[in-house]
């Protein structure tokens, strides 16, 4: 790996300098586990050949956004906006009902399943809106070959309409730079809610139920090679699983409803709080990368 490879990596993934630090050691649980996992990671190898090295580079206000310090504590995550409802790579503890299937969503499911792009964000803007202030329906190329899916909305997203537009959607924008990959032009992005969850929370089994339809749907029109989910709401739902985000990532899935592949990666808040895992979202986007070259 050459410096000028080694630096477009660490500034995609937004960090400055990627040593372990001795200090962090005794920092706390979450400082010691990043640092472990720092040591435990191999080394990032290689970029893909795709990387463009104007979009990965970051400009001032890019790299003040994502080094800002991050929330490390429950308390501090609850305050984050974007931050608060992402699990990491293991997290035992609450699953999503992923079969999100009964009568309602099968009558919603009837009612969209041959409406055009515009009229399912028509459709779904005229949906309750869970006390949400507007849907969040997706952004970028249509006609991409690349579906990112995220979880729900957050503050901002709510804010503005517009899936990953917080710190979070930042660095996300950043790893797809990394690849060659951009909302402006080949993929596509949206959540498995479209509507941000009262408090920040996870979203529910209802939650996700009365949206399914709206992202099967596009799943549909936009008929892409790959599908990246984003943390472990996305890559359960999307896998009809309960398995750990830990166990999901790092093999290529098949769809369970289509002929699609799906690749699991660790939510870019998570990221946030724990940059030590950054070495393994490394190594699944250039996973990423190798399937898109193979299409
Ligand atoms: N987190 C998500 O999962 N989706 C967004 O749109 C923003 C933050």
């Amino acid at each position: 790996m050459t410096p000028g490879d080694r630096k477009r990596m660490l500034d995609a993934l937004g960090l400055v300098d990627w040593q372990p630090r001795a200090d962090r050691m005794t920092a706390g649980t979450g400082a010691t586990q990043a640092a472990v996992a720092d040591r435990q990671e191999p080394a990032p190898d290689r970029a893909p050949r795709t990387v463009q090295p104007d979009l990965a580079t970051p400009g001032p206000a890019e790299k003040a956004a994502v080094e800002q310090p991050t929330a490390s504590t429950p308390a501090e995550a609850a305050a984050a906006p974007d931050m608060a409802h992402h699990d990491g790579p293991d997290e035992p503890a609450s699953t999503v009902d992923a079969s999100p299937v009964d009568t309602e969503t099968t009558s919603a499911a009837g009612e969209v399943a041959r409406m055009d792009w515009d009229e399912l964000e028509a459709w779904l803007a005229g949906r309750d809106h869970r006390g949400a202030t507007r849907p969040v329906f997706g952004i970028g190329a249509r006609d991409a070959d690349v579906l990112i899916v995220g979880e729900a909305p957050g503050a901002n997203e709510d804010a503005q309409g517009v899936p990953f537009v917080g710190r979070a959607g930042k660095l996300l924008d950043r790893m797809l730079a990394a690849i060659g990959c951009s909302r402006d032009t080949n993929v596509y992005i949206t959540n498995i809610c479209k509507f941000r969850p009262p408090n920040n929370r996870d979203p529910n089994a209802d939650e996700v139920a009365a949206d399914w339809p709206v992202l099967e749907r596009q799943i549909e029109l936009m008929d892409p090679k790959l599908v990246v989910a984003v943390g472990r709401v996305a890559a359960q739902t999307l896998l009809d699983s309960k398995q750990s985000l830990g166990k999901l990532r790092g093999t290529l899935h098949r769809y369970p409803r289509r002929e699609l592949d799906v690749l699991v990666t660790y939510h870019p808040a998570f990221l946030l709080r724990s940059p030590g895992q950054k070495a393994k979202a490394w190594v699944d986007l250039k996973q990423i990368a190798r399937r898109i070259a193979a299409q």
